[in-house]
């Protein structure tokens, strides 16, 4: 039996101070459910309303991928520094330990090598299994302009339609195949796809022109990818004209644990994203953390 309610405390009901109704940090993302938002925010941080995503989901299509030949070596050590770990459930299950505090971006298509047409991807994981993960989202890789298109943007909608029923966001990941230009024109157009389709944010490449165009024309929040390794300088300016340009974030792989110091770059990249550093300064201060860890 619980206690009855004998305090001789007088109550205060604070009828003065109406209850605060705020909207939720996240661009475009006000209207879903309690859980969707709380998954998003656990993501991107409400402080910054930005994240930093770690990507090492590549095995799912060309194997042991150089830097993630051991992921248990080369990753978990990198995991504290990040807001979210994208990954595939292989991976998941085998590797990271269950009591990691951080989110997990679940890669949720596949099916071709890159032996093959990449574009022929299909649903490559369960909602339901998604869920026994506890996942914060699901990504999915979408071929605008690919061979297997259409396929690929059914992809997305059916696990935006599953992901709605248990209140797991979808990352639309748009893919630029081999013989496609990758400028504003064709971004805009895929990331744009991405979001009207319900995607609840969208991973894209980072182009020099106009990328502030695709970031204002797309309803959701953008993070970028980091594609091939770049001298650490280089990926610095990167991140840090993406977010000038409007991105929420970065979902980066190659130019992390690729790095001579992948703990000192990723170290560096969150100070870009979340404090605004300049890249001079963030380079000055990867140039420390690796001399650091040296001695
Ligand atoms: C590739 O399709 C994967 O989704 C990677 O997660 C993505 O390319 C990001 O990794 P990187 O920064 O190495 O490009």
């Amino acid at each position: 039996m619980p206690e009855a309610d004998v305090s001789k405390k007088e109550k205060n009901f604070h009828t003065d101070v109406p209850q605060k109704n705020e909207l939720f940090f996240l661009k475009g993302s006000n209207n879903y459910d309690w859980g969707m938002k709380n998954r998003l925010a656990r993501i991107f941080s409400p402080a910054s309303g930005r994240t930093v995503m770690l990507a090492f989901d590549h095995g799912y299509f060309q194997g042991p991928t150089t830097g993630l030949e051991r992921v248990d070596l080369s990753i978990l050590p990198l995991a504290p520094y990040a807001d979210a770990l994208m990954l595939t459930r292989g991976i998941l299950r085998s590797i990271i330990p269950p009591s990691t505090p951080r989110a997990v971006v679940m890669r949720a298509s596949g099916g071709p090598s890159i032996l093959k047409e990449l574009s022929n991807e299909q649903i490559a994981v369960d909602m339901e299994d998604a869920v026994r993960m506890n996942v914060s989202a699901v990504a999915v890789q979408v071929f605008i302009g690919g061979e297997h298109e259409t396929q690929s943007v059914h992809n997305l909608t059916r696990l935006v339609d599953a992901g709605m029923r248990v209140g797991i966001p979808v990352l639309g990941v748009t893919a630029v195949g081999k013989d496609m230009v990758r400028d504003a024109k064709y971004i805009r157009l895929a990331v744009r796809i991405c979001a009207e389709l319900g995607a609840a944010f969208v991973k894209t490449y980072y182009v020099e022109q106009d990328f502030d165009s695709v970031t204002s024309s797309c309803p959701v929040p953008i993070v970028i990818a980091g594609g091939k390794k770049l001298p650490e300088l280089d990926a610095l300016t990167m991140a840090y004209n993406a977010l000038s340009a409007g991105a929420s974030g970065v979902d980066m792989g190659r130019n992390i644990f690729q790095s001579d110091a992948p703990v000192a770059m990723l170290q560096a990249v969150r100070n870009v994203v979340h404090e605004g550093m300049k890249p001079r300064e963030a380079f000055e201060l990867y140039s420390k953390f690796k001399n650091s860890v040296k001695k």
